[in-house]
């Protein structure tokens, strides 16, 4: 074991207001809330306005890791961004985002499709755990609308924009990650990639096939990433465990790649763990690409799922095709303001959560009421 660990220390995330259901979907390709819910478990998803990049996605969450960390951008030693949708082709949006920051730090990207922010993960844990660095920054951010085809009813169903951030810094407790796997399989790049615009298909010479044949979207197996998914989920996760000395019963919380609720469900299954240690916002958000896990994690911290000292198991997989898994410790020790935050998410989401029930009941009441006015009526 390493005695400088790489503890998360602050985490933020930012979705974009507009909100695209599957009502709205169903007025745009043939498809149905109830295709689309019992195929996948989406109900919504959230796509950046027009003059929203990738960049101010990431920009909006870390500032709020940034604050719960109680650190400056000025106090970055290095900013790493997982993408596949940057503001540009060239370059990268990490020197962006650490310009829009104010940072004065190294910063690059990484492409590993939906693992992009695993992997990221673990190279910023490096940094820390070899010393030359005291403070990372790690987005997630992915705004995949924009290259998504919205004729396209295989793909357009499935994803959202978003972002999620963490800062990362050194610990002599054991925090953040423990052990990890990452893993990549190139014979699959057509299963899930953008045929047109890079070396292969260059827009000057295929502008017309590029543009007839709508191959500057994003096209799918969506069987095979699903196969793919299935079988790589389980056993991967199920080896980082092993790798750390512990049973899947010791695991707290697992946060999967959130792309489809059946890949999770499969997964909880071959885990033999039951699905509410599951960490699911599937529904609200949709696949969120690099977004996903991270997103997925600052909300679990926000419902309380996951508290200090808990282990987490996180796996992705996506574009490549590529996946990574990680144990994750949550940090014990000194209070932070970040864990303030996480208790005023918590207030915020139990708050929430007695309006939404006291909705409920008072509709209730209301619905029976009539329904009791309504037969009185006919009797009468
Ligand atoms: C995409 C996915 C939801 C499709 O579900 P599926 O059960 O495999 O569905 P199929 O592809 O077999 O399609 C079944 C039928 O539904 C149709 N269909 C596809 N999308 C549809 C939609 N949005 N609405 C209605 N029907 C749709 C298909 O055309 C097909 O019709 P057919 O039988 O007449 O040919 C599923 O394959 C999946 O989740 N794959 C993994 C995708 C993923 O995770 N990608 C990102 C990885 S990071």
């Amino acid at each position: 074991m390493p005695e400088r660990y790489a503890k998360i220390t602050g985490w933020g995330k930012y979705v974009p207001e507009r909100v695209l259901t599957n009502a709205d979907l169903e007025k745009m390709v043939e498809t149905s809330d109830e295709w689309i819910t019992t195929r996948t478990g989406i109900k919504e998803r959230h796509l950046r306005a027009e003059n929203e990049q990738c960049s101010d996605l990431s920009v909006k969450s870390a500032e709020k890791a940034l604050a719960s960390a109680g650190l400056k951008a000025t106090d970055l030693d290095l900013i790493i961004v997982a993408s596949t949708s940057p503001d540009y082709l060239v370059p990268g949006v990490a020197t962006i985002v650490q310009d829009k920051l104010g940072a004065k730090c190294g910063s690059f990207q990484i492409t590993a499709g939906c693992s992009g922010w695993v992997y990221a993960l673990v190279v910023g844990t490096q940094f820390i755990q070899s010393g030359a660095f005291n403070n990372v920054l790690v987005v997630g951010t992915d705004v995949v609308s924009y290259g998504t085809d919205y004729e396209d009813r295989t793909t357009c169903v499935l994803f959202g924009d978003a972002s999620a951030s963490v800062v990362l810094q050194p610990s002599e407790q054991p925090a953040g990650v423990m052990t990890f796997e990452l893993g990549s399989d190139g014979s699959g790049v057509e299963a899930l990639y953008v045929p047109g615009g890079g070396s292969v298909m260059p827009f000057g010479a295929y502008k017309d096939k590029i543009f007839n044949e709508r191959l500057m979207f994003l096209k799918m197996d969506g069987q095979t990433v699903f196969k793919f998914a299935t079988r790589t989920i389980a056993s991967s996760m199920k080896r980082v465990v092993d790798k750390a000395g512990l049973l899947p019963e010791d695991i707290q919380l697992f946060i999967p790649h959130q792309a489809n609720l059946r890949i999770i469900e499969a997964a909880a299954r071959m885990m033999r763990q039951p699905l509410e240690k599951f960490m699911v916002n599937i529904q609200k958000y949709g696949n969120t690409s690099a977004a996903s896990v991270p997103l997925a994690m600052v909300e679990a911290i926000e419902e309380g799922r996951c508290k200090p000292g808990d282990k987490m198991v996180m796996c992705a997989f996506g574009a490549g095709l590529t996946w990574a898994s990680a144990v994750v410790q949550f940090g014990v020790g000194e209070f932070t303001p970040a864990h303030t935050l996480f208790s005023l998410g918590r207030a915020r989401f139990l708050a929430k959560r007695t309006v939404g029930r006291a909705q409920d009941l008072v509709q209730q009441f209301l619905l029976a009421m009539q329904f009791r006015r309504a037969e009185s009526r006919k009797k009468k």
